[in-house]
């Protein structure tokens, strides 16, 4: 993964580097097609002709780019087949490349595009959300959402590179800053309580954008990541400890409707689990406090609202893919930085009862 501030400036030749001789296609959203869709131009004789109008009435470079509207309703099966019937129109094939440029939506959506588009086709990914760079650019999964949950469909297909700029965050708006955090703070609580710590201590300079601590975040999250999916790439084992927070978070997002985004979910998932977790003995009360101060130390939410009912939560964590034979499993910690149940024991089935007591500690009806 290459991060440096003004990267995107070397786009064009990065993607004449990582995805050679090949046609590129630029897939993004509206947002960042728009603040930072150009800076691929240059790569494709076709966006070098911008200012030729083509038959159809667009500019030429348009031809190249393309692009979804922004949000999870995006990451669905429907968009993955409009996006690959448009690359066909477009006379894409086998010897095309795919520049994937947004958020985790974008990143999933179009990587999965990319996994299945002519047998395969290559990705340069280049994320332009702080969860992006941190998480979901990172470890090859790709996929989409169905109408029973999150990530359902989807293929494991690495990019040849990922190019992050952490300019592109000054962009962002502050809360879908704080919704990358939620992923790099469960890195820190999942393997590295020093990572957690740091984070928390410069909250100011993150959330002011400083170029030095963001590209210092990025940096120990990523290495954290990817030091777990370096053992497990398949998700057999150890990679499991990734989806701490997300057995509850899934569910939030689904049963909300998508209104509550996933980052934000993700946090209020690692309190219900640090509680679910003291409840069953496999932690005290110092890993739910932890959390909770460092949630609120970027104005992340600590309670649902508005409410979500408990049934309908458990109800999706029981379609949800981590759960196993009817049994809901979480990646539950012992304590800031260590897993509970020792290094070949990743994920525990938990009571509904317990389940429900967490849930409505976090505010569910
Ligand atoms: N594949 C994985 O391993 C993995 C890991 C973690 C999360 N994810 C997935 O990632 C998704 C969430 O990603 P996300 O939080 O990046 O959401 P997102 O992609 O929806 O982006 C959030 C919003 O920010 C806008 N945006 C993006 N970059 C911008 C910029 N630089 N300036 C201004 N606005 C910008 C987007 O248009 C969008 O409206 C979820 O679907 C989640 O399941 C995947
Ligand atoms: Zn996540």
């Amino acid at each position: 993964m290459l991060v440096e501030p003004g990267i995107l400036e070397r786009l064009p030749a990065l993607a004449a580097e990582y995805l050679p001789g090949r046609r590129t296609a630029l897939v993004s959203d509206d947002t960042v097609s728009e603040l930072y869709g150009r800076y691929l131009a240059g790569a494709n004789p076709a966006w070098q002709s911008r200012g030729r109008i083509c038959s159809d009435g667009s500019p030429a470079g348009w031809r190249e780019r393309f692009t979804v509207p922004p949000g999870e309703h995006s990451k669905t099966r429907e968009m993955w087949a409009a996006l690959t019937d448009r690359l066909l129109a477009a006379g894409h094939g086998r010897g095309s490349g795919i520049v994937a440029m947004g958020g985790g939506v974008v990143t999933d959506l179009a990587g999965f595009v990319a996994a299945t588009f002519a047998r395969g086709v290559p990705t340069l990914l280049v994320p332009t959300t702080l969860l992006g760079m941190v998480d979901a650019a990172i470890g090859g999964k790709t996929g989409v959402n169905t109408p029973a949950g999150k990530n359902l469909v989807g293929a494991f297909h690495p990019p040849a590179a990922v190019v992050a700029d952490p300019l592109t965050l000054a962009t962002l708006p502050g809360s879908v800053l704080a919704d990358g955090l939620a992923e790099s703070l469960k890195h820190g609580l999942v393997a590295d309580e020093g990572h957690l710590d740091w984070i928390v201590a410069h909250a100011a300079a993150i959330e002011g954008r400083d170029a030095v601590a963001l590209a210092a975040l990025i940096e120990r999250s990523v290495a954290i990541k990817s030091g777990i999916v370096a053992a497990d790439a398949r998700d057999d084992g150890k990679r499991a400890l990734l989806n701490a927070g997300h057995t509850v978070a899934h569910a939030i997002e689904h049963v909300s409707g998508f209104a509550v985004p996933h980052g934000r979910a993700v946090g209020l998932g690692l309190l219900a689990e640090a509680i679910l977790a003291r409840r069953m003995k496999l932690a005290g009360q110092p890993l739910e406090d932890a959390v909770r101060h460092a949630l609120r130390a970027f104005g992340l939410a600590t309670a649902l609202a508005p409410s979500l009912p408990a049934a309908d939560l458990v109800a999706a964590m029981r379609a949800d893919k981590k759960a196993l034979a009817g049994e809901i499993r979480f990646a539950l910690l012992a304590a800031p930085g260590r897993p509970a149940g020792g290094p070949h024991c990743w994920t525990h089935a938990a009571a509904e009862g317990e389940i429900v007591a967490s849930l409505r500690a976090i505010g569910a009806e």
